[in-house]
């Protein structure tokens, strides 16, 4: 198994090209069995995530090639409706075709998706808006087997929560569900924005684009045909960068970003005592002379994002003063605590509060990533300590982040990747 070996501290400088945003291709990615016609999709990150979920449209019978950042994708000869175990519990967003295969194909049987690292994140409110669609859900060893042989209704759904992969499966439903689909307490995040977006361009009918109200005019199982688009950029993997030049005092210019998907992240770190500029679709993080302590408290879109939580609490250690951070969304989004401390952090856990006290002067240490954005955390942080860090189990990191170490390196990072 491969580990990053990062000798800090580590002064960074220059520009990082950021890639697309493997939350927006995901369910991009799934919107395309909606269709029977090739899709090319641009700005596609090459991650272990966008892999995985080829592997199952592979199984699914899906026909795609996916080259330098270009999928052209024709699901017209899919003959398979089941999304099996073995590729759901690798990669949980797999769900994510249960909407689009029920409504193209009347039928589906997907993988119950299973716990993860960072908490129970049940489907609950996927099937039950499914239901008031029409359709039959039944759970079987294991499976979520799906049916609405006539077809899936438009109707009136109010999310109890706000969920992110559960709106993106009712509006990929609701576009070809006959008549009209209202959503309320939708989530806005810019992935899903950019889902809706698409299917606009398709023909699909979607009122209150970018608000927590949607209406959707389904098409009545007529297939949708979308013209090529690009995935737009990865806001978590930008604000990854920008922590990385906060945490050693550097300047570094992002390209490729949106900043307006960005504004709660820069905001905390102009709290921090940064600067960040924006410029078209380039960033640049000044960095602080001192960075000052800030609170967290994680929510929905716009607010600041729980991807984020794990890189501000590495960034928190070197402030001066407490920082208090609340994770909201997650039960148990707190497993790179015991590895920070690993290297010296100052962290006191109450619940889903963390307390820290800084700065603190990291030390080199062996750390084991536990999920993908606690991972990078532990990277940032190896960049702050001083001495060597080992970030072990970096397959966690190699699910979102493209060519991570590669584009540390280029910022001047002392970095290698490794084998045990
Ligand atoms: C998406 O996960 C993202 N993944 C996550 O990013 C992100 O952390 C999360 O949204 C929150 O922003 C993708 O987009 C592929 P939710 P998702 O449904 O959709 C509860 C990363 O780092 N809930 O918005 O699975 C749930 O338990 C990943 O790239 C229910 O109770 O998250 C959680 O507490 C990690 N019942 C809250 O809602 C449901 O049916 C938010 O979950 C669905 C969700």
């Amino acid at each position: 198994m491969d580990y990053l070996s990062i000798t800090g501290p580590s002064r960074l400088g220059g520009s990082v090209t950021i890639s697309g945003a493997k939350n927006a291709a995901l369910p991009l990615m799934a919107a395309t069995l909606l269709c029977d016609k090739p899709v090319t999709i641009d700005n596609v990150p090459d991650v272990a995530d966008i892999r995985t979920l080829l592997k199952l449209f592979k199984k699914l019978g899906s026909r795609f090639t996916f080259d330098d950042h270009t999928l052209v994708i024709d699901n017209e000869a899919i003959d398979n409706t089941t999304a099996t175990y073995d590729i759901v519990k690798t990669m949980r967003a797999s769900i994510l075709v249960l909407g689009p295969l029920l409504a193209r194909f009347g039928r589906c049987e997907v993988s119950l998706p299973g716990g993860c690292a960072i908490g129970q994140r049940p489907i609950d409110l996927h099937l039950k808006a499914l239901e008031q669609m029409g359709a039959v859900i039944e759970i079987k060893n294991g499976y979520v087997v799906a049916t609405a042989p006539e077809g899936l209704q438009g109707a009136h759904i109010i999310f109890d929560k706000v969920t992110v992969t559960g709106s993106e499966n009712i509006i990929m439903a609701a576009a070809l569900a006959r008549g009209k689909t209202q959503l309320i307490n939708v989530a806005k995040e810019p992935e899903v924005v950019q889902l809706c977006e698409v299917l606009a361009n398709a023909g699909v009918t979607i009122e209150g684009i970018g608000s927590d109200e949607l209406v959707i005019h389904g098409t009545d199982r007529a297939p949708v045909c979308f013209e090529p688009f690009s995935i737009i950029p990865d806001r978590i993997e930008a604000g990854t960068y920008l922590c990385a030049a906060a945490i050693t005092y550097s300047t570094v210019t992002l390209e490729n970003v949106r900043p307006d998907h960005l504004d709660a992240v820069t905001a905390k770190l102009h709290e921090a005592g940064c600067r960040v500029s924006a410029e078209g679709s380039a960033m640049t993080l000044h960095p602080a002379a001192r960075l000052r302590s800030f609170d967290i408290s994680t929510t929905e879109y716009p607010g600041f994002p729980t991807d984020m939580q794990a890189q501000f609490m590495a960034l928190a250690t070197q402030a001066e003063g407490v920082s208090i951070i609340e994770e909201r969304l997650f039960e148990n989004r707190f497993m790179h605590v015991s590895e920070l401390q690993r290297l010296g952090a100052s962290i006191h856990l109450k619940g889903n509060t963390a307390t820290l006290n800084g700065p603190i002067q990291l030390l080199g240490a062996d750390v084991m990533a536990t999920d993908l954005r606690a991972s990078s955390a532990l990277v940032l942080a190896g960049l702050a300590a001083s001495g060597v860090t080992n970030v072990h189990r970096i397959y966690h990191l190699d699910r979102g982040y493209e060519k991570l170490h590669e584009k540390l390196k280029n910022l001047g990072a002392k970095i290698e990747r490794l084998s045990e």
